[in-house]
């Protein structure tokens, strides 16, 4: 089977420094709060130019410990895209909060700055824009009703890690430092993945990032003093020599994606039954996946044949958050059209670090042959 990633081919080309990095981990014992994470977190401040990043054990507690910092309460409304992995609403819901969730635009399937100012009442107190699949909101638009109308942004940036946005003025900043906080993952799969679970929160306010710090060590401000209810989420020191390790790769890593994305959209584009990739304008695209809509029905037909074929392809997401149990408390009844239609039409396909051009030849010909028939 052609994998969706294909993280040992690309642990190959780094074992060496992997495996000298886990050694030091290793022999020193420095399993937690070990010096490398002090190093990597240094290197990814300098590689976002951003103020703080606060390492922590996962994605899902990176949105959790910022909306805890920003001091919200109970029945407060979080706008969230609907479309969307779960963690982003989960822990809105999690800490008594309201997620009130959004459709998404049909091309880039993003949140907008339209669909958020549509959904803000009086009891509205963050925005978490989700950069799905990896490219970024329309940032400057949603920072920009965020000042208006007094609220705070946490940019959900699992999927988007690396990617530019690029201001009306000229200015670039990498996704997860433009909004109040920016959070991540660096589960496996993620375009800075590591070899288990972590994450990492992004600021450049002093006081929020004091705060999370704060939080993601059970509260402590010193050891054994404890003036706020926190929870407990490190990054490991051996995740955090994956990431030191992977980190200075990772443009590098964003530009193979980019071209398998670049070698799918020559084929794909001809193909009438489906709908490439629609890049944003402000938005460099870093791939974490390449997600195609098919048309006319034929999705999963296109999925059985693909995986007959030995080419893995995964639906991302195949339920609209407001539909899921968990959830259907926050529905007002009303389905949202834009996400009921890329929930029956997205299908992603493998897009990694390590693709062959003979694979992606065997790929978009399996998906030619498919149409063709
Ligand atoms: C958009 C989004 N948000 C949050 C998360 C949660 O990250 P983690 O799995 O590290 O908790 C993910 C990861 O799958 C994600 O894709």
């Amino acid at each position: 089977m052609i994998p969706m990633v294909d993280l040992k081919g690309q642990y190959k080309k780094i074992r060496k420094q992997i495996n000298a990095e886990f050694a030091s981990v290793l022999e020193n014992a420095t399993f937690i709060n070990g010096p490398v994470v002090g190093e990597f977190q240094r290197d990814f401040e300098r590689y976002l130019g951003v103020k703080h990043v606060i390492p922590c054990a996962n994605g899902t507690d990176s949105l959790q410990i910022a909306m805890m910092a920003l001091g919200l309460k109970p029945g407060d409304e979080v706008i969230v895209p609907t479309f969307t992995y779960v963690a982003t609403a989960e822990v809105i819901a999690l800490l008594g909060l309201t997620p009130v969730m959004t459709d998404v635009d049909i091309n880039t399937y993003n949140i907008t700055p339209k669909i958020i100012e549509k959904a803000i009442t009086p009891r509205t107190k963050a925005i978490v824009p989700v950069h799905l699949f990896g490219q970024s909101c329309d940032m400057e638009g949603i920072m920009a009703i965020a000042k208006k109308h007094s609220l705070y942004v946490i940019e959900d940036n699992a999927q988007a890690i690396g990617a530019d946005y690029k201001f009306s003025d000229g200015r670039i900043a990498k996704t997860g430092t433009i909004g109040h906080i920016g959070s991540t993952s660096f589960f496996p799969s993620k375009n800075l993945g590591c070899y288990g679970d972590g994450g990492a929160i992004m600021t450049n306010d002093d006081q929020l990032a004091a705060k999370m710090r704060m939080i993601a060590n059970h509260g402590q401000p010193a050891r054994y003093l404890h003036d706020v209810v926190g929870v407990n989420s490190r990054l490991d020191s051996l995740q955090a020599a994956v990431l030191k390790v992977k980190l200075p790769h990772l443009d590098k890593y964003a530009k193979a994606r980019q071209r398998v994305a670049a070698g799918y959209d020559k084929v794909f584009r001809n193909i009438e039954g489906l709908q490439i990739p629609k890049r944003s304008r402000n938005s460099s695209h870093v791939f974490h996946q390449y997600t195609l809509r098919v048309k006319d029905g034929r999705r999963e037909a296109l999925q059985k044949y693909l995986d007959s074929k030995g080419v893995s392809c995964m639906i991302y997401y195949p339920i609209p958050l407001y539909k899921q149990k968990a959830f259907e408390a926050y529905w007002n009844g009303k389905e949202l059209p834009a996400t009921e239609i890329l929930c029956n039409e997205v299908l992603s396909i493998p897009v990694h670090t390590e693709m062959s051009k003979e694979t992606l030849n065997f790929i978009t010909k399996q998906v030619q042959d498919f149409f063709a028939a």
